[in-house]
């Protein structure tokens, strides 16, 4: 393939990750993330699987290592496989270095061997809780049965798991040591988020919602010896090694500590749309670009200069007791 030069955005950051929705839809309804009726894209206005395949490719030209497939829920996609095949062969050039995804769980059992074969080695699955009530309650639409199937499909397919869980006052705080237990149980990394104001807030109040990770991260070290590490995953979260069991515990904290100087990625949505930052409103229409002309070149110029737009980060902030920052849009139309 013929190799670009990189992205490098006004803030002097590379972009090497690139988080694709490739739907909006859901079989959940998390209620930090969707409303309960929501209004879908038609499906005429996606993206199909090629036109995916060519955006993609246009972004590992110009230096994309990590893609992670998201949606929406990525896996209800209809025939997602064939575009993580399609992503494969960016993994044997050598171009990609890793291709995952952010999943509810919900279709792992059916499609974990599939997304091994595909060169997938790593999967994020978001799990809040493990009681069976409360997990019906905060997905509105999941079952925790389904998704624990998942999770174990998944580890026997030989995908490493992760699990985030959105820290929630009232909601689980009381399970801190009885998620990190059931992770160290079974080898899985465990990575923490702080509750970001997105979407139709509504009646939700994300200040009632907020926990910390200032506040977890002295919680757990009540009960553990916390070794910072320096390794990265190339996104977002910080590590520690509980010393005791040896395990990872990752950090997201948008609101307590920004990590937008280090920011290396963008985000398309199932439309087209590339969202330079998870915490602003500006993005760039991908899809007329990539319609207007088979030539590359028109596309790759679109993409430099949304780059060239990247802001120098989010302004997300709970610390005046009000909600600052907000962006209306749904966590479910860039997938996080
Ligand atoms: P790893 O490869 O395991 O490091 O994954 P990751 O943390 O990059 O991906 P994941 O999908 O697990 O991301 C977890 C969550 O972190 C996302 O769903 C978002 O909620 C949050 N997040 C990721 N990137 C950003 C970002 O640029 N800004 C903000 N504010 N939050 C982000
Ligand atoms: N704040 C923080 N994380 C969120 N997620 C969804 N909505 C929010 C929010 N408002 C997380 C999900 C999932 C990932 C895609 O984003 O739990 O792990
Ligand atoms: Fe679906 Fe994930 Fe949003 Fe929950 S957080 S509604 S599982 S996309």
């Amino acid at each position: 393939m013929d190799m670009k030069t990189p992205l490098i955005d006004p803030f002097q950051r590379a972009i090497s990750y690139l988080r694709v929705s490739v739907t909006d839809r859901c079989d959940f309804r998390c209620v930090y993330c969707m409303a309960e009726n929501m209004t879908f894209l038609p499906k005429k206005e996606l993206l199909t699987l090629e036109e995916l395949d060519r955006l993609c490719s246009a972004f590992v030209r110009m230096g994309v290592q990590k893609l992670r497939i998201t949606g929406g829920e990525p896996l209800v996609r209809r025939d997602i496989m064939t575009f993580f095949r399609a992503m494969t062969r960016h993994l044997d050039s050598g171009a990609l270095k890793e291709l995952t995804l952010t999943t509810n769980g919900s279709q792992l059992a059916r499609f974990a061997t599939d997304l091994y074969d595909a060169g997938v080695r790593r999967v994020n699955v978001s799990l809040d809780t493990l009681d069976d009530a409360k997990f019906a309650a905060i997905t509105r639409w999941g079952r925790l049965p389904q998704v624990l199937e998942g999770i174990e499909a998944a580890q026997r397919a030989g995908l490493k798991v992760k699990i985030n869980a959105v820290a929630l006052k009232n909601f689980n705080e009381d399970e801190l040591f009885t998620l990190q237990d059931w992770c160290a149980d079974r080898s899985m990394d465990l990575t923490f988020i702080e509750v970001m104001p997105m979407g139709d807030l509504g009646n939700e109040n994300r200040l009632d919602q907020y926990w910390s990770l200032k506040d977890l991260r002295a919680r757990l070290a009540e009960r553990f010896t916390l070794t910072d590490l320096a390794e990265r995953t190339g996104g977002p979260a910080r590590y520690v090694r509980l010393e005791e069991t040896g395990q990872k515990i990752g950090f997201i904290t948008p609101l307590t500590h920004n990590f937008c100087e280090s920011c290396n990625r963008v985000r398309l949505t199932c439309t087209g749309e590339l969202y330079m930052c998870l915490g602003q409103e500006d993005m760039a229409d991908l899809r007329a670009p990539l319609r207007a002309s088979a030539d590359d070149a028109v596309l790759e110029d679109a993409i430099r200069a949304a780059i060239a737009r990247k802001p120098k980060g989010h302004d997300f902030d709970y610390s005046r007791q009000n909600v600052a920052g907000q962006v209306t849009r749904h966590m479910s139309h860039t997938g996080g």
